[in-house]
């Protein structure tokens, strides 16, 4: 495993390296702006197959496909009208948009007769894909069910030697992962929350409600999902800090070592969701390591809180405290 070091701003031709592994096949982890990806070149079914095996990601839960031009987009997919305006407005950026599959295998899209596909708002991933000359399909660098990983640390700490190769590029600056829409319907339908809200896409389309079905319309929600290797317990409401403390003293009374983490309480999550959002799966890692049980702070789910929240629901047991 070669561990590349790149300036965010300004990444050089060290990039190279790294495409030259796609090309071959091989599997690269890569900042992006939400979280660390791992890659592989998205037209090679045995490449893309590396990625679900070191993962352990279950085959029907498909990848997202990495694009750094329009041009690259319309070659792969069909591009309707909708997801063309949601392009225009919001490539690059963390937004993921749903459309129907042209070009991508089946072992990335699960089968499925879509393919998810965004535009990293990144220069380190924009430059690996135009490097790689190709699509680069890439799931959050993390093993199934852990926290997504915002530093190439938290790459290292899960796979180590599994991979070919990590772009270290520093922290991510938005923390989580994209927000994910399913364009193929209308009004569309928001399957995963993410940076971009349902409050800013609501400025340029009708956003419906998910209808709950038997079949998972975004099949990675039926899994559990980035769950630290503790418990780990979210309180919503007023007097977080006092509760918090409250709780953490009994169960250290009973011999448990307790990790607090709130916004200006215990572990910082930072001063407002921006940052919370930031700090989230770094805290979970960091916590895990010297606790027994995290109590995490809860948010209210407007805004970026939604997808804070929808993190946490899956990470832990949320209970409102007022
Ligand atoms: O910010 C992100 O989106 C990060 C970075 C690396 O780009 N990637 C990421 O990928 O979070 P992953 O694999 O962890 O999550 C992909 C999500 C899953 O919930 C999956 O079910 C959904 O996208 N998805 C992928 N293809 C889909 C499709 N054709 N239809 C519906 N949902 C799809
Ligand atoms: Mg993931």
């Amino acid at each position: 495993m070669i561990i590349i070091k790149s300036d965010p701003e300004n990444p050089g031709d060290e990039i190279r390296a790294a495409a030259e592994i796609i090309k071959k096949g091989g599997l690269v982890a890569f900042p992006t702006e939400t979280v660390y990806g791992l890659g592989a070149d998205a037209l090679n079914e045995d490449a893309v197959g590396k990625i679900f095996k070191a993962k352990g990601r279950p085959a029907d839960n498909p990848l997202i496909v990495h694009v750094s031009s329009f041009e690259q987009f319309y070659e792969i997919a069909d591009v309707n009208e909708i997801a063309e305006m949601l392009m225009k407005k919001f490539f690059p950026g963390p937004l993921t948009l749903v459309v129907k599959n042209k070009k991508i295998p089946k072992i990335v899209t699960a089968g499925l007769d879509t393919v998810a596909v965004r535009m990293p708002n990144h220069r380190v991933a924009l430059k690996l894909i135009d490097m790689s000359e190709r699509p680069i399909a890439a799931p959050s660098a993390n093993k199934s069910g852990r926290p997504s990983p915002t530093k190439a640390e938290h790459v290292i700490e899960d796979f180590g030697e599994e991979i070919d190769c990590i772009i270290n590029a520093g922290e991510t600056k938005i923390g989580l992962e994209s927000t994910v829409i399913d364009t193929t319907v209308y009004p569309v339908e928001i399957l995963r929350p993410g940076a971009i809200t349902k409050e800013e896409l609501e400025k340029y389309v009708e956003v419906g409600e998910a209808k709950p079905s038997s079949i998972p319309r975004s099949p990675g929600m039926k899994y559990r999902h980035y769950a630290p290797r503790c418990e780990l317990i979210v309180l919503v409401g007023k007097n977080f800090e006092e509760k918090a403390f409250e709780l953490a003293k009994e169960f250290e009374k009973k011999g448990y070592r307790v990790g607090v983490a709130g916004m200006g309480v215990g572990y910082d999550l930072g001063k407002n969701l921006e940052e919370f959002a930031k700090n989230l799966f770094k805290a979970l890692r960091d916590l895990e390591k010297v606790n027994d049980i995290i109590i995490m702070q809860g948010v209210e789910e407007v805004g970026i809180g939604r997808a804070i929240m929808n993190r946490l629901k899956k990470a832990g047991k949320v209970y409102r405290i007022d």
